[in-house]
């Protein structure tokens, strides 16, 4: 209280304002971590300055950090008009919240375990009685975050989506139901992160009865590609992209002063030699600010987050978002990253269709089937930028992209969801309800003929 008081003071010159941040933001440290309650109070008067400022960032970057919370999916899977029926749904997540790819000198460690829920816990009480070290292999190990892995926030996530799934198509399905298993599948990347994700979601949609036994195939490609994964021309446009982003921010001089800090701390790994883009810091720095976390300036090879450093990022985001969501050469990679995907989906589509119509009978229930991909982010903005939605910032943790597969009378029909937002509209301006339900083999092969003046695959990796 008394060292508490003495800051205050210090302070009285930068107005209220700021003192009911610093406030705040100690209140907040009391309420989380002892160990870090002292370390703030000891600081002085310029690293506070620092940690203020700091948190005023944070507070701008958490919009990226889509925290976990308990009942609180407003998406609009589902919601669609009566007169229609639900064939299917295909959804494409993005892995939950995960350590820092690019190891960062965290001596203090961070606890990435900070906004779990309920529903997380059930799940770890759940594997607990489990007693299969395959089991426990599930769930992310520690509280703290290790690069490249999945937090407990992240499997959070993930469970809440899956239970906002559950609710959401309740009218078209009872997940609890054993019938689940039937009517459910998944297909994963082979990365630990992916394949806790979806046992998550996987948990959060049928809970614990049927989630390990819902069928589960991996495939080694982050772009799900099948049968069309080689493509030198894809390479080569996503190369012509970088550079177009590295050479749009060569001479940003700001950006350029944080990078020689975090370059130093980049020595150690191998992606030294990667130039640094906004979205390379803002991945590094979503570790803190997603887990309510400023780092030590004091402590050796920091990464020193104040006004000077830090406070453009938003900006220079901004600007990435702009290069790439406009850029011709991203597109371009996307069509032919998505080609083996969006054809596997299209199949996945007729399939179904295929079989309902058999289904005439009354007597057979008529219940859609759901399939979901747990990849990466890469996979989702591959695909935005193919179909040409990518706003050109990467997909945040747990992001979905939802085909949902509809049926009226004898028309069949695709509705395309964006994060809970419906968005069929941006990719099919001329219709007057949904997309045609083959839309994306048509759309591509358009736009296949378009950029390369082919739609074969092969010709086109070419090109
Ligand atoms: C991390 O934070 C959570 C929530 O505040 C807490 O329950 C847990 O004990 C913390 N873990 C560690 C290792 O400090
Ligand atoms: C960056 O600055 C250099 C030197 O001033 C200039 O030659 C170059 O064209 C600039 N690059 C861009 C992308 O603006
Ligand atoms: C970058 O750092 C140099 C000193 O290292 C400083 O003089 C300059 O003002 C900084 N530039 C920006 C845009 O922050
Ligand atoms: C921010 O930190 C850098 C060191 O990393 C320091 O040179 C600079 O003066 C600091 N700026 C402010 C406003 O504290
Ligand atoms: C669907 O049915 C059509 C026509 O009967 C057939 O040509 C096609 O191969 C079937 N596709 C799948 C994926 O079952």
């Amino acid at each position: 209280m008394v060292l508490m008081k003495k800051e205050v003071l210090t302070f009285t010159t930068f107005g209220t304002i700021l003192f009911v941040v610093l406030v705040g933001y100690w209140y907040l440290h009391l309420l989380q971590n002892d160990q870090h309650t002292q370390l703030n109070v000891a600081t002085t008067e310029q690293s506070s300055i620092n940690g203020q400022s700091a948190f005023a960032f944070f507070d701008s970057m958490k919009k990226y950090c889509n925290i976990p919370t308990q009942n609180n999916f407003n998406g609009r899977e589902g919601h669609f008009e009566e007169e229609y029926g639900l064939l299917g749904v295909i959804t494409i997540f993005r892995h939950g919240d995960r350590g820092p790819l690019v190891t960062v000198n965290d001596k203090i460690g961070t606890n990435c375990s900070l906004y779990v829920t309920e529903r997380y816990k059930q799940l770890e009480n759940y594997v607990r009685t489990y007693k299969s070290d395959l089991v426990v292999k599930l769930l992310p190990k520690s509280d703290f975050c290790i690069p490249g892995l999945l937090s407990k926030q992240g499997a959070s996530q993930l469970i809440e989506l899956g239970n906002g799934f559950k609710e959401s198509y309740a009218k078209y399905f009872d997940f609890s139901d054993s019938n689940a298993v039937k009517h459910v599948s998944a297909t994963t990347t082979p990365y630990s992160r992916t394949i806790q994700s979806i046992y998550s979601f996987l948990f959060g949609l049928v809970g614990s009865k049927t989630f390990l036994n819902i069928n589960l195939q991996k495939k080694s490609d982050v772009t799900f590609c099948f049968k069309n994964c080689r493509c030198e021309a894809a390479n080569r446009f996503e190369k012509l992209h970088k550079l177009e982003l590295k050479n749009f921010f060569e001479n940003e001089s700001s950006l350029q002063n944080f990078s020689s800090q975090v370059q130093k701390i980049l020595k150690k790994s191998e992606k030294s030699k990667k130039s640094i883009l906004p979205s390379t810091l803002k991945d590094m720095i979503l570790h803190y600010a997603c887990h309510d976390q400023i780092p030590d300036c004091s402590v050796e090879e920091p990464i020193c987050l104040n006004s000077t450093n830090i406070i453009p990022l938003d900006y220079y985001l901004k600007r990435e978002a702009e290069v790439s969501s406009s850029g011709l050469n991203l597109k371009k990679a996307g069509i032919l990253r998505v080609y083996g995907l969006l054809n596997n989906i299209d199949q996945q589509i007729l399939s179904w269709i295929n079989m309902s119509k058999k289904r005439k009978s009354k007597t057979l229930l008529n219940l859609p089937y759901f399939h979901f991909f747990s990849g990466h982010d890469l996979t989702l903005m591959y695909i935005l930028a193919s179909l040409r939605i990518y706003d050109g910032y990467l997909p945040h943790f747990a992001s979905r992209l939802t085909f949902e597969i509809l049926q009226k009378r004898s028309q069949y029909y695709l509705r395309i969801l964006w994060n809970g937002l419906d968005v069929t509209k941006k990719i099919c301006p001329s219709s007057l309800t949904y997309c045609n339900a083959r839309i994306l083999v048509n759309f591509l092969h358009t736009e296949m003929k378009r950029h390369f003046q082919t739609e074969e695959f092969l010709e086109a990796c070419e090109v």
